[in-house]
């Protein structure tokens, strides 16, 4: 049974509904999942986890959110390596430019991070959502 950790920020509500389906989809096979804002998490939710996702929207100028969630992917760069990491969230105008990043980010750190993200405008519905559930159940595959 895989420990999976979903660690996310969301202002609005839109990530979080992503971090629902998702931990849905990682529960499907049996997977013990903690979702936990960005705001409660601790280091350990990270060191413990077989599978760790990270869930931010599109911010500021195509950027994570920078008071929680920035600070703290910084503070865990050295205890993702080798680890199946999974990105996550919402955007409204953009091109998905801040997942871009992120993704690559993550890569330098060493995560193996799970395809390109799961991202959605704005809420996740009909099959966007189901987009979502299958990230989560996909990457615990
Ligand atoms: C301060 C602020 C900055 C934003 N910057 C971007 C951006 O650069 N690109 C983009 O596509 N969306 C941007 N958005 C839109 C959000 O990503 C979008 O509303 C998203 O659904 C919010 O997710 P949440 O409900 O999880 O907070 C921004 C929203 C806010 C409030």
């Amino acid at each position: 049974m895989k420990k999976v950790s979903i660690i996310y920020w969301s202002g609005t509500g839109n990530t979080e509904e992503m971090a629902n389906l998702i931990s849905n989809g990682a529960k499907e096979n049996g997977s013990e999942v903690k979702s936990i804002p960005v705001g409660s998490a601790k280091i350990e939710d990270v060191v413990d986890a077989d599978v760790l996702l990270l869930g931010s929207p599109s911010m500021g100028s195509e950027v994570i959110e920078e008071s929680e969630m920035e600070p703290f992917v910084e503070s865990i760069k050295d205890n993702v390596k080798d680890k199946v990491v999974g990105l996550f969230g919402s955007y409204d105008w953009g091109d998905g430019e801040w997942m871009r990043n992120w993704v690559e980010r993550m890569n330098s750190y060493g995560a193996k991070v799970f395809e390109e993200g799961c991202i959605v405008n704005l809420s996740p519905e009909g099959e966007e959502a189901d987009k979502c559930v299958d990230y989560g159940r996909r990457i615990v595959g």
